[in-house]
């Protein structure tokens, strides 16, 4: 068992130290070690059981940090880096060679984040290094996005929790990296496409959707409860699994069934809070005695675009 606590200091004690702990974020809370330090990433991957080939993203607290971290950085990158950092928005960047290899997968970039909660920059604010922080979940479930459900999963393998609250945006971040001053999308997520192509024009998708990506990370199933999750239309749905203990996670549509049994993400049809209790939703309802979780597309637009991809992927088996 960790422990869940609110004491900054001693979380950066611990990372001093080489260890790793649990760290809030907006999007969802982070695995986080020493990104300096190729002991400490190591123990990332184990601890996550995720496959060396997936590159870890690194978070900073200030723009001091990405010019000791990169080799060039992109006028696209920089319109956006004003806009919307701190915030749910990763982007990749040429990395310098005392970058360690094993925190890219080998690759040439780095994936950089700088968070906007408050907990996560007073810790980054208090230690000298950049914290490599995936999503504190094994590899291939869903992410957490409370302290309790990194201590579910990972309590047994770290010392410390850093408590910040539920994450206030509930999906993972955008990630987009540089083609030239292409600005190119490689994951849908807490920052919406709306909004990121009000500030660079020139945008294109590489969402991977096959089973081998080309750029690691973006598995196709990924998100994904231990459940069978079924996408449709719910009405139609609920029909033809009618032999089965079905559960309904829908939008905002009440289908009759008991609580216990059907989850709403936005009673009044509102997507950022509809994204912000996805993932517990699909936590709580895979401990649910059921056998079939239905649920349906939501609008793409807003967050309505990543929630739909993080429902596609748990759909995958
Ligand atoms: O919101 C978030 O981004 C959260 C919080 C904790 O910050 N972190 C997160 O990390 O979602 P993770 O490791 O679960 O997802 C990182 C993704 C992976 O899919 C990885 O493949 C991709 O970023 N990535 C990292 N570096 C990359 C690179 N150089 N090129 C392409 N993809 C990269
Ligand atoms: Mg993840």
């Amino acid at each position: 068992m960790a422990v869940i606590g609110k004491d900054i200091a001693h979380a950066a004690a611990l990372l001093r130290e080489g260890s790793l702990i649990g760290m809030p974020t907006e999007t969802v809370y982070g695995l986080a070690g020493n990104a300096l330090d190729e002991s400490a990433i190591v123990k990332i991957f184990e601890t996550k059981r995720r496959p060396r080939f997936d590159p870890l993203i690194a978070h900073i607290a200030n723009e001091e940090a990405l010019h000791s971290l990169v080799t060039h950085i992109p006028e696209s990158a920089l319109l956006l880096m004003r806009a919307f950092w701190p915030g749910p928005l990763t982007m990749l960047f040429p990395k310098q060679d005392h970058v360690p290899d094993i925190l890219t997968s080998g690759l040439d970039t780095m994936a950089i984040r700088m968070p906007h909660h408050p907990t996560a920059r007073a810790l980054l604010e208090e230690i000298d290094f950049p914290l490599a922080a995936p999503s504190a979940n094994p590899f291939g479930y869903v992410s957490p996005t409370t302290a309790q459900h990194v201590e579910d999963q990972l309590g047994s393998y770290i010392p410390y929790i850093l408590d910040g609250g539920p994450s206030h945006i509930g999906v993972e971040s955008t990630i987009v990296g540089f083609e030239g001053e292409l600005t190119v999308v490689y994951r849908l997520g807490g920052l919406m496409l709306e909004d990121l192509k009000k500030v660079v024009t020139s945008v294109k998708f590489n969402v991977q959707e096959g089973s081998a990506p080309q750029a690691p990370g973006m598995l196709k199933s990924h998100y994904a409860p231990t459940k069978k999750l079924i996408i449709g239309n719910i009405k139609a749905l609920v029909d033809e699994y009618s032999a089965q203990d079905i559960g309904i996670l829908s939008f905002q549509q009440d289908y009759g069934l008991p609580a216990g049994r059907q989850i709403i993400l936005s009673a009044n049809g509102d997507l950022t809070e509809a994204a912000r209790n996805l993932f517990a939703a699909m936590r709580k309802m895979d401990a649910w005695d059921i056998d079939v979780i239905l649920t349906e597309r939501f609008p793409t637009m807003g967050l309505g675009a990543a929630i739909n991809d993080r429902l596609k992927r748990a759909a995958v088996r």
